[in-house]
């Protein structure tokens, strides 16, 4: 777990925390402060974030870095091409730098280097995470290949990713998860651990906690025939290239049940979960009852999973917006309302570690915003 570490990184801003920065990541607590305040004397590393062109904030930067702890490295965010920057943070005698906007991509790989700097080791979820992400690389490959996929691997990689949930907790998972580069594997292996800590916390039996993370792993493997031009496109989809994303599910599931040897409940919420309680979901337009049970979840986590998410066309959400957005969906009739409640127990209890809000209502307000993500 992350609480309670030692590990500090220090973000220096001109304004308050974003939904951009993590509030821990890789074992690593991040305090955001502002140029204004004192930083503690053992800080060993800070990022600074702030728009160098402003000739205020150069006066208040020398002044902060009069009192900066000695041998504190300060790494400088600068915008990507931009050569004044660059150059103005050099002058100022940044070593190092990173770019803006500064989020838990840049932040994981000061990290990184932090860690293999100090020989920091801290129990983080980043090796299952690596080996989760080469299964379903060789698993993704075998299906574009039209080749048997090795399910004795999924299902061994459902079980660490299940024992490594419980060893690190979700709130580290997902953090880390977030970070990961590669955006269909990121959002599986969000999707998956989301299914298998909601199922878990929700006391369900073990043989349906493995079929739901197995199912996370898989349920989006027909994506594999969908050209990258579709699935990364950064702005809204035509109906043309949204019916191609509507293929998915049945393409998976065919493959899939060609196969053989995967359960009747994994089949089924591979080819259902984008079906909505209320009929209006995809591939069958089924509608309440027709939906199983372990569907329904995959489903919440699901759409949990893409708006946590950073997707070509949005910045990620935090679990308290995704949460409103879930409940906004549920009061159209689309999902479970119990589901969304569970769900947003299971991660209240870790909320403040990837989230800094308290949940407002208000926030329903943003559900407009999310389309795509919900069909994709
Ligand atoms: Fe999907
Ligand atoms: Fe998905």
């Amino acid at each position: 777990m992350t609480t309670g570490t030692q590990n500090i990184l220090h973000v220096v801003c001109e304004s308050d925390r974003t939904a951009l920065i993590p509030v821990s990541l890789l074992g690593f607590d991040i305090r955001v402060s502002s140029i204004a305040d004192k930083i503690p004397l053992d800080a060993q590393t800070i990022v600074l974030d702030i728009d160098l062109a402003k000739a205020d904030n150069i006066t208040k930067l020398t002044a902060f870095r009069k009192t900066a702890p000695a041998r504190c490295k300060q790494i400088f965010a600068i915008t990507k091409g931009n050569l004044q920057e660059e150059l103005q943070a050099t002058t100022l005698g940044a070593r190092k730098t990173t770019h803006k906007p500064l989020n838990d991509v840049g932040l994981a790989k000061i990290i990184e280097d932090i860690r293999e700097a100090e020989g920091i080791f801290t129990p983080t979820a980043t090796k299952a995470i690596n080996a989760a992400a080469k299964t379903l690389e060789k698993t993704f490959t075998q299906f574009g290949a039209n080749r048997p996929v090795d399910l004795d691997e999924v299902a061994a990689t459902g079980e660490e990713v299940a024992k490594t949930i419980g060893d690190v907790g979700v709130n580290e998972w997902l953090s880390t998860v977030r970070a990961y580069h590669q955006t269909t594997f990121q959002h599986i292996l969000i999707v998956t651990g989301l299914a298998c800590s909601f199922a878990t916390a929700m006391g369900m039996r073990r043989g349906d906690i493995e079929k739901l993370t197995i199912a996370g792993l898989l349920h989006d493997i027909g994506k594999v025939d969908i050209p990258a031009a579709i699935l990364d496109k950064p702005g809204k989809l035509t109906p043309e290239e949204f019916d191609v994303i509507r293929t998915h599910p049945l393409a998976g599931y065919r493959f899939l049940s060609r196969q053989g040897g995967i359960d009747e409940d994994v089949l089924d919420a591979i080819l259902h979960h984008h079906e909505f309680l209320n009929g209006t979901g995809y591939p069958d337009g089924l509608s309440g009852d027709q939906i199983r049970d372990l569907t329904r979840i995959l489903t919440v986590c699901d759409i949990m999973g893409a708006l946590l998410e950073r997707r070509s066309y949005k910045e990620p959400f935090s679990v308290t917006e995704s949460l409103s957005i879930l409940l906004q969906m549920a009061n159209d009739g689309k999902v479970e309302k119990v589901l969304v409640h569970a769900l947003g127990r299971t991660l209240e209890k870790n909320i403040n570690a990837i989230n800094d809000k308290i949940p407002d209502e208000s926030l329903i307000a943003l559900a407009p915003l999310y389309q795509s993500p919900v069909d994709a």
